[in-house]
């Protein structure tokens, strides 16, 4: 496949850069008027419309059929969402109502709702009815540009429902063209009939069977949910089944999260709504990737994580969706960037880089996604004609994709 009268090309990284920090999060390449080629699902190719019949890799020998073209539009890598919970049945509307009624989200939790709400649903839901729901928000995440999601359980909260879960899981990975990326969050809250210890040795119990289904291990270590010390034990017992860590830290609270995720090598710490320059300390020098979750703090109305610092500090910042029932209903990448910008300040730029090259990083993809990159694999949007990223973050709600292109294939 050819895409030509490319208007924009954006995100072209050279082979090797597998994430990108500090100043560097304020680069990217960008080639305008271009062509691109896909040759067995990925990235072969690309150049200048003007240099293409000189070029050794010629666009113009191939059938018209196999040719696309983008009228001027921008093409840039798919998103690559690091950080979702889209895996849960029903929804917690009612919690919703009592949100705006002036309940937070601890409130709601401490009540017994919450997390704990959804894990009823889960034990009364069936498995396949649990895919058929979340494979249409799984649809509705590709159709607005996603390629890559990390996607954990954590509304099971016993041995039973989690390894429903992370089935479920499973067969969205075998069936879905959006590549993904299974995480076990046993840990997400103490489930209902245990005492907190029980559960934490449940927890560590389970971790064979969920290594079977997972590539990463999760805990919830904040305020009212897992201590450090907890989670230190629930990574050491996902570590010893080959499970690497990502977990969840400093929403409610500076809870020392970041530091327990760094010195288990965590991929990625994520949350980080409320941190202090300790964290900033903890995070410079790891390949632990700083993960921030923009929508859960429009949807919780919590402070927004300190992004401009972070970069400034020389580290390199993700942006996820968090796509759950509870703090951030909606798996819309764009409008992540958009609030990257609009509420963290973010260049466009930088906000790009932490919805595609970033957060495929932070899910252990970077080599095969997340950038315009030969050999890697073709995930790419196409807009309409006169896009650019900036006035994708700007007008952040005027339809723009016109194609999503996943492993070479529209999809
Ligand atoms: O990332 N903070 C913990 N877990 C999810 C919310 C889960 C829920 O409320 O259902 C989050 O925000
Ligand atoms: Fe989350």
């Amino acid at each position: 496949m050819i895409l030509k009268n490319i208007g924009l090309l954006a995100g072209i990284v050279p082979d090797g850069v597998l994430r990108k920090e500090g100043a560097a999060m304020g680069e990217t390449g960008m080639l305008e008027n271009a062509w691109l080629r896909i040759d067995d699902g990925r990235i072969a190719a690309f150049g200048k419309m003007e240099d293409g019949c000189h070029s050794t890799a010629c666009p113009w020998n191939l059938s018209d059929d196999e040719v696309i073209d983008a009228e001027g539009g921008m093409v840039m890598p798919a998103f690559c969402d690091s950080h979702t919970h889209i895996v849960y049945a029903g929804s917690r509307a009612g919690e919703f109502l009592d949100k705006i009624n002036g309940l937070s989200y601890e409130q709601i939790a401490a009540r017994g709702g919450g997390i704990l709400n959804s894990s009823d649903l889960i034990g009364k839901t069936s498995e396949d009815e649990i895919y058929r729901q979340s494979l249409e928000r799984l649809r509705e995440m590709q159709a607005k540009g996603t390629g890559a999601a990390e996607i954990k359980s954590g509304y099971g909260l016993n041995p039973e429902g989690e390894l429903k879960l992370l089935r479920v899981i499973r067969r969205l990975r075998e069936t879905s063209p959006v590549t993904v990326r299974p995480t076990f969050l046993g840990a997400h809250a103490v489930g209902r009939g245990y005492t907190h210890e029980a559960y934490v040795q449940e927890v560590v119990d389970m971790m064979p069977q969920a290594a079977q289904l997972a590539d990463f291990v999760d805990v919830f270590c904040d305020e009212g949910f897992f201590t450090p010390e907890d989670t230190a034990r629930i990574l050491e017992a996902g570590k010893a089944h080959g499970l690497r860590p990502k977990i969840h830290a400093n929403e409610l609270a500076v809870s020392g999260g970041v530091q327990v995720g760094v010195r288990y090598g965590a991929l990625s710490v994520d949350h980080l709504e409320r941190t202090t320059d300790a964290e900033i300390e903890a995070l410079r020098g790891s390949e632990t990737m700083p993960t921030m979750l923009p929508g859960s703090s429009f949807f919780l109305g919590l402070p927004y994580g300190r992004a401009k610092e972070f970069i400034a500090a020389g580290l390199g910042v993700a942006l996820a969706s968090d796509y759950n029932p509870g703090s951030s209903p909606s798996g819309d990448m764009r409008f992540v960037m958009a609030l990257g910008c609009i509420r963290m300040h973010l260049t466009p730029v930088q906000a790009f880089n932490a919805v595609t090259l970033n957060g495929a990083y932070a899910m252990g993809l970077s080599h095969e996604l997340g950038s315009v990159t030969v050999g890697k694999r073709a995930n790419l949007i196409l807009t309409g004609p006169g896009w650019d990223l900036t006035r994708m973050a700007y007008h952040y709600q005027t339809p723009c994709i016109r194609r999503v292109i996943l492993n070479g294939k529209i999809a």
